[in-house]
């Protein structure tokens, strides 16, 4: 294919950080502070990402209210949580450097709630065997990216590029050298040459219909990295967050904070019954969201659910002051959208898809994917939460791999690797696919389609999933992905600000995502963490010993298992360890 004859903007720049979500702006610090130049690049306006909906906490073994905690009591947790398919050299990482991580964010500005001696104070989060959340009230991942967002603006060489939505990463000899993307604003196109990416684009929580995350978590990340080559995992592992709001309809999704269960919120079925006795009589609400998430649906689908279909989760036994100032954004938030104080009543919640522990395979240490020159990292990235994420543990993931992919980042570019072109033909094509939506005639209509897809995920890829059900919305999503190609902007429009172009492009990645993931949870014939098989009801060991993973081959998608890396035996040791839990909290 020829050059292209549509003008474009080019920049250039050292490292190329894509998403501006809490990994996005520490990968961009990281790099900028080793010496590069660093453009980011973001979707949406910058601040403004699901890293907020981790309100609750960040996950490190500080030892503030709990003094016997430690890296390693923090390292067997997630590894139990995730059921041991978590890549362990990155669960040993996280731990031993989640401290260092988040005592940096409160010297770089971050006003932590504080224990009686003045230190940082942690809440109870469930899976974790110590009160380990640092937290700002429920608004903890708002604080982390206010801290960030201030230390990045005054990072020199950082440039920030808002509203920019990236369609394809460009290769060049097998190295990822760069990107396409179009300016929401004005559809400008821009193509921004670099040393090396970091993609740190969030998830894709937008291919359910109930979910906690917001119009840009629409997968785009992955989409790019396997349309450029690169190799995604564990897909079929996607996160019910046990609480979500379920009334009214418009607010259906929106997450209530584990934060409410860390200060003592009771689950109760419609017969009043504390339920959690039955699923995990030891930990209780406490329990790990892949149970409290299977224990909601089983009291619902029992006929103990509340009159909307979830259960109620109550704290109105706490004193209201202390719910206002532990949780002034839950007050308000149910206050202001469902009309309940609840300081005096229960809430009324329900599963709702949070998180994606799958994404881009990548080296524990670096981020680094299996193509030169791309980096990844937080919920793009795959492998510190296995088949279950802790609660906590994501602000603290983006945080620490946040920070090494971005350092790595900033060494390939050091290491001689400059800006460059891209292969010929393949910026062509690449503004072909961008711009097709836009001149299809007749073309599907991508709400109807986004619609669909949620429907089919919704149906089909629930908490509890069967071989059936799996292989009829493959065969729905396959058929999608021919209707995906043909999208089209409804009354086509122009380039400024449209968004139903947005739209017919965003879906084409979440159909892709849908793929991998139907693809995925077909083979995992077995049930662990967050993926639950009614056909397989337990788990498999020597499914335990693979990760499935997804990579682009011709036109098609592939599918491997690639044997995991044994864990070493002392730290399985570690992870078997039992733990001092007679102490006194230090609140
Ligand atoms: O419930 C929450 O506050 C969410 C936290 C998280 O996803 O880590």
């Amino acid at each position: 294919m020829a050059e292209p004859t549509v003008n474009y903007d080019e920049v250039s720049t050292d490292v190329l950080v894509i998403g501006a979500g809490g990994a996005g702006m520490r990968g961009a610090i990281a790099a900028a502070q080793a010496g590069c130049r660093v453009q980011v690049i973001c979707k949406s306006l910058l601040g403004k990402a699901h890293t907020v909906m981790a309100e609750g906490g960040m996950a490190a073994a500080l030892a503030n209210v709990a003094k016997p905690d430690s890296w390693k009591t923090h390292f067997s947790d997630t590894m139990k949580g995730g059921k041991l398919l978590n890549n362990w050299r990155m669960a040993e990482i996280h731990a031993k450097e989640a401290p260092e991580r988040v005592l940096e964010l409160e010297r770089w500005g971050a006003i932590f709630d504080r224990n009686a001696k003045g230190l940082i104070h942690q809440r109870s989060f469930g899976g974790h065997t110590y009160p380990r959340l640092a937290h700002i009230g429920d608004r903890t991942g708002l604080e982390l990216i206010r801290s960030l967002q201030d230390k990045l603006v005054h990072s020199p060489g950082v440039d920030v590029h808002m509203e920019v939505t990236v369609t394809r990463l460009l290769v060049r000899d097998g190295r990822v050298c760069g990107a396409l993307a179009y300016r929401r604003q004005d559809g400008g196109l821009v193509v921004y040459r670099a040393g090396a990416v970091l993609l740190a684009s969030g998830g894709l929580g937008k291919i359910y219909r109930v979910t906690s995350n917001s119009w840009e978590s629409t997968g785009d990340g992955t989409a790019l990295a396997y349309h450029a080559g690169a190799i995604l995992q564990d897909c079929e592992m996607v996160q019910f967050h046990p609480t979500g709001m379920i009334w009214p309809p418009g607010v259906r999704g929106l997450l209530v904070t584990e934060g409410v269960r860390g200060e003592g919120g009771l689950l109760r079925n419609s017969q009043g019954e504390r339920f959690m006795e039955k699923y995990d009589a030891e930990r209780m609400e406490l329990s790990t969201r892949d149970v409290v998430a299977r224990s909601i649906n089983q009291e619902v689908l029992e006929g103990r659910g509340t009159p909307h279909g979830g259960a109620f989760l109550d704290i109105s036994h706490k004193p209201a002051d202390f719910i206002k100032s532990k949780l002034p954004s839950m007050w308000e938030q149910f206050h202001e959208l469902a009309d309940v104080d609840i300081t005096k009543e229960p809430m009324e919640v329900a599963p709702t898809i949070h998180y994606a522990m799958s994404g881009v395979r990548v080296e524990p240490a670096t981020g680094a994917s299996n193509l030169a020159g791309l980096f990844a990292a937080g919920e793009v990235a795959c492998g510190l939460h296995g088949a279950n994420r802790l609660g906590g543990n994501s602000l603290s993931d983006l945080l620490v791999f946040g920070k090494r992919a971005g350092d790595a980042a900033a060494a390939f570019a050091q290491a001689g690797h400059k800006a460059v072109g891209w292969e010929s033909g393949q910026l062509s094509e690449a503004i072909a696919y961008t711009l097709r939506p836009l001149t299809g005639e007749d073309g599907e209509n991508p709400y109807k389609l986004h619609a669909e897809l949620q429907d089919a995920l919704t149906r089909h890829a629930p908490i509890i999933r069967e071989e059936k059900g799996l292989r009829v919305g493959l065969g729905k999503v396959k058929e999608m992905q021919e209707r995906a190609a043909r999208v089209a902007v409804a009354a086509r429009g122009g380039r400024h600000f449209n968004p139903g172009w947005h739209a017919s492009l965003d879906v084409q990645s979440m159909v892709d995502n849908a793929e991998a993931l139907f693809v995925s949870a077909i083979e995992r014939r077995e049930s662990r963490g967050a993926h639950t098989r009614s056909d397989y009801p337990a788990p498999d060991e020597e499914l335990g010993k693979v990760n499935f993973v997804v990579e682009k081959d011709g036109e098609e998608l592939k599918l491997d298992a690639i044997a995991k890396e044994a864990i070493p035996d002392e730290l399985m040791e570690v992870i078997n360890a039992k733990w001092n839990t007679d102490y006194t909290r230090e609140d």
